[in-house]
C-alpha cells in the first residue's frame, strides 16, 4: 500500500448536469483527498493533445468535440493506492458494465459521455497531473 497521486477530468456531460459536487463527494467518501482542482475549458488543441493515445481510434474526433463541448474540472487526488482506486470508485469505461455505487453507473450517459476520466497507470497519472498544473497548485 502506498500513497499516491492520480489525476481525474469531471468532464462536460458532469459539469452540465451541475454534478461536480455529488462526484467530489465519491471520491472523498472512498479515501481519496482532492489536492488540487480547477475548473477550465479545453481548447481543440489541449484535448487533442491530452487524448493524443487514441488519435487512431474511430470515436478520436467525436471524443474531442465532446470535451471542449462544456467545462471540465481537472483534479489531482490522493490516496493509498489511488490509481488503481479511482478506476474502481469510476466503474468500467462503458456505464453499460460499470458496476453498482461507482461514478459511471449513477452518473454516466453513455461510454462517451461518461463522467470522469481517470488516468489508468501511475506513469500516465504523472504526466497527465503535469499537463495541466504545477507543483505549487498541489497541496497534498
Ligand atoms: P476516458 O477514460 O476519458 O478515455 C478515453 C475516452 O474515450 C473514454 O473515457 C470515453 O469517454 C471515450 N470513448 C468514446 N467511445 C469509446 C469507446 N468505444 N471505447 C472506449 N472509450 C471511448
Amino acid at each position: 500500500m502506498t500513497t499516491e497521486r492520480t489525476f481525474s477530468i469531471i468532464k462536460p456531460d458532469a459539469t452540465r448536469r451541475n454534478l461536480t459536487g455529488k462526484i467530489n463527494a465519491k471520491f472523498e467518501s472512498n479515501g481519496l483527498r482532492i489536492v488540487a482542482q480547477k475548473r477550465v475549458r479545453l481548447t481543440q488543441d489541449m484535448a487533442e493533445r491530452f487524448y493524443g493515445v487514441h488519435k487512431e481510434r474511430p470515436f478520436f474526433k467525436d471524443l474531442v468535440k465532446f470535451m471542449i463541448s462544456g467545462p471540465v474540472v481537472v483534479q489531482v487526488l490522493e490516496g493509498t493506492d489511488a490509481v488503481a482506486a479511482n478506476r474502481k470508485i469510476m466503474g468500467a469505461t462503458n456505464p453499460a458494465n460499470a458496476d453498482a455505487g461507482t461514478i459511471r453507473k449513477e452518473f454516466a450517459e453513455s461510454v462517451e459521455a461518461n463522467s470522469v476520466h481517470g488516468s489508468d497507470s501511475l506513469e500516465n497519472a504523472k504526466n497527465e497531473i503535469a499537463f495541466f498544473f504545477s507543483e505549487v497548485e498541489i497541496v497534498g
